[in-house]
């Protein structure tokens, strides 16, 4: 690979993402290049001028090539950050959303009252939603699951990694078994589930298609496992316990419809920053 400056580098970085149709394409070059100098970007574009090393070189090219094959920069790099924390990835999870963030915020704030809350978490992938919570709820327990065996492995890699492994305990369980144990046992039943129609999902961006599908692939109408987890909701939460699921942009109101159905009450469908309805929330009664 030739030399060149890092202005250079920028330049043909976002000529050969543009041509694979990146979006944003200057912004990915510069991002990886500000990645691999671990600066931010505005510092990476000072040094402009500055020369890269040939082991630069192939590092910096090696991921812009992935990039123009729609990889997801979280993947390329092998973590993503989540309300502040490092959240390691890889292609056996979903890579954390800024939306869950909003989520998990909601959640908190249900909880502030509670002395020791308990948490179940179903779906968990990394683990950014238990983590988190663990770490903004000292007092808080919480037991969360996955189908997957590689996002649970993932899961509880980051949650040792951010020192709240103690506090989560990660279980392989199908959603849709019955469970037994935990009846009662929880504050609140949080969850992000797998919420796509199946008939969208090969119309989705391609970076989303490299996502593994059992974390996006929610049956016909997308309602699956929103279905599964709010029927077994009552079961799980003490009464009075909260029941917070993140939920596609247009299912709100079938979702409020679901929880009303199982005796839910205090429904709120809220929207996220971006002005989607993205978040159901309802109480058992006490
Ligand atoms: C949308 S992802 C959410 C991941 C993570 N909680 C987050 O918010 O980034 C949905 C998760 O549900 C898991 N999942 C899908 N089907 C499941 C099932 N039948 N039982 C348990 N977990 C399942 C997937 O493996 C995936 O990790």
């Amino acid at each position: 690979m030739s030399a060149g400056t890092v202005g250079e580098w920028l330049a043909k970085a976002e000529k050969y993402l543009d041509e694979r149709g990146v979006p944003e394409a200057r912004a990915s070059a510069e991002f990886l290049m500000a990645e691999m100098f671990g600066v931010s970007r505005p510092a990476a574009l000072l040094q402009s001028a500055r020369g890269l090393t040939v082991k630069e070189t192939h590092q910096y090219w090696d991921w812009i090539k992935w990039r123009g094959k729609r990889l997801p920069v979280a993947y390329i790099l092998g973590h993503q950050p989540f309300l502040g924390i490092k959240i390691e990835v890889t292609r056996d999870s979903l890579v954390p959303r800024p939306e869950t963030e909003e989520l998990v915020l909601e959640c908190e704030r249900l909880l502030k009252k509670v002395a020791t809350p308990k948490i179940l978490e179903i779906g968990t992938g990394t683990g950014c939603i238990a983590i988190a919570l663990a770490q903004l709820l000292p007092s808080a327990t919480i037991f969360a699951t996955d189908l997957s065996k590689a996002a649970l492995d993932l899961a509880q890699k980051n949650a040792i990694a951010q020192h709240v492994g103690n506090r989560i305990r990660f279980v392989r369980e199908d959603l849709f078994s019955d469970k037994q144990g935990l009846r009662g046992w929880a504050d609140l039943l949080v969850s992000n589930p797998p919420y796509i129609p199946t008939k969208d999902l090969d119309g989705l961006d391609p970076e989303v298609q490299r996502e593994p599908r059992l974390a996006l692939d929610g049956g016909k109408d997308g309602l699956d496992a929103v279905r599964a987890i709010a029927a077994m909701a009552p079961k799980m939460l003490k009464p009075g316990g909260a029941l917070a699921m993140e939920i596609g942009s247009k299912q709100g109101p079938a979702v409020a419809k679901l929880y009303a159905s199982l005796g839910f009450k205090d429904i709120v469908i809220k929207k996220d920053l971006q002005g989607l309805e993205r978040f159901a929330f309802g109480l058992l009664p006490a």
